[in-house]
């Protein structure tokens, strides 16, 4: 009988892209009711490339007990397995191929009536392009950017905010001691989420995203007038695709095996040394990198992975194929995932963190807001 037509048997699990605290609540989420319901749970192994690859190992009540509060993935992810942009080294060369194919087949080969895909906008791009290809599958929307357009908020942002503020409150002290300047450079690739949230959080004076690009002036004005009252330090929290205006984003590296060739990187070390040259104020900075995506869920975290993961499970029971989990006000819905990637989130100048801020004095490095 085909998968489309008889009763929901078995279902598989992959975790795609980067990781970020909560994946495991959000599989204990999925796997424990999955049980409870007779259902077989296939776990696949480092996202689409075990898809492609035929890595998948079945999971039962014992591997998903007592994960609920670990860090990373028990499935392990990867951000270079896209069946549809395959990377293959040829002859010292990397050539780029279609292994869709190979993932319908390994997915039917499992006999797999609906696949759960947890991951970002690059996760459920692929998800929609199998969609097409005829499989079934269930999104649930994991990031620390937040940046993913149908939910309000992934799970794995907020314990990213939480590391940012904590790491602010950190250079706060040390700032101050030695009145200092001190930049701190986030992750959120060309969103700015947790820049402006992080920075909201851990007080930071200057918060600059990429969806604002920034002037220099506004910044070297707000540090030295700072520092004329009589504040000898400032804080400056800068999300890494932060550019300029009619500057360009810093890139670190490009991977063409990676579904996003781009590597971001390095705004911080700029910012810090144009501050520096440009004021005479000592001036520091620090990259908080994969910090940011390390460690345990913040109890917020852990609660939206665990209503996201029961509400997929549930979605899958009702055969409600082809819709990414979302988080809509305070309830939990879900919505196409061809609509989920249609476009970005990206921070806009009217939000009202961004009014927030600016309203206790946080500067933007614009004269604008
Ligand atoms: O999308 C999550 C994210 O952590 C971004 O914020 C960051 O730009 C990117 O992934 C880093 O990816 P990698 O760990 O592959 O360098």
């Amino acid at each position: 009988m085909s998968s489309s037509k008889r009763k929901l048997k078995r279902i598989g699990i992959l975790t795609g892209g980067g990781d970020c605290p909560g994946l495991n609540a959000v599989i204990r989420g999925v796997a424990k009711p999955a049980h409870d319901n007779g259902l077989t749970v296939i776990g696949i192994i480092d996202g689409f490339e075990g898809l492609v690859k035929g890595k998948a190992i079945q999971l039962y009540n014992k591997d998903v007990s007592g994960i609920l509060a670990s860090g990373g993935t028990i499935l392990g992810s990867s951000n270079k397995g896209d069946p549809f942009h395959w990377p293959e080294l040829v002859n010292n060369k990397i050539v780029i191929r279609d292994k869709s194919k190979e993932a319908m087949r390994n997915y039917e080969a499992w006999n797999l009536d609906v696949l759960i895909a947890i991951g970002g906008d690059g996760t459920m791009k692929i998800s929609q392009s199998l969609i097409e290809m005829g499989m079934n599958v269930i999104g649930v929307p994991k990031t620390i950017d937040n940046d993913l357009q149908a939910t309000d908020l992934t799970f794995g942002h907020d314990s990213a905010v939480y590391v940012v503020s904590e790491a602010l409150d950190r250079l706060h002290t040390t700032a101050s001691s030695h009145h200092r300047v001190i930049v701190l450079e986030t992750m959120g690739r060309y969103a700015g989420w947790i820049a402006l949230n992080g920075g909201i959080a851990g007080g930071a004076d200057i918060i600059l995203i990429p969806e604002i690009p920034f002037y220099w002036e506004a910044i070297f004005d707000k540090v030295m007038t700072r520092h004329m009252m009589g504040k000898k330090f400032s804080l400056v929290c800068v999300a890494e695709g932060a550019k300029p205006h009619n500057g360009k984003m810093v890139i670190k590296a490009k991977d063409k095996k990676r579904t996003d060739p781009i590597q971001l990187g390095g705004i911080a070390e700029y910012v810090a040394k144009m501050i520096s040259d440009n004021t005479n104020l000592e001036t520091r900075y620090t990259v908080l990198g994969h910090l940011q995506r390390g460690g345990s869920p913040t109890p917020f975290d852990r609660i939206l992975s665990t209503k996201f993961g029961t509400y997929a499970i549930d979605l899958a029971i009702r055969r409600k194929f082809g819709r990414m989990v979302a988080l809509k006000g305070s309830e939990i819905k879900s919505v196409e995932i061809k609509e989920a990637i249609a476009k970005q989130k990206l921070v806009k100048k009217t939000d009202q963190a961004v009014k927030a801020a600016v309203a206790v004095g946080v500067s933007f490095g614009t004269k604008e807001l």
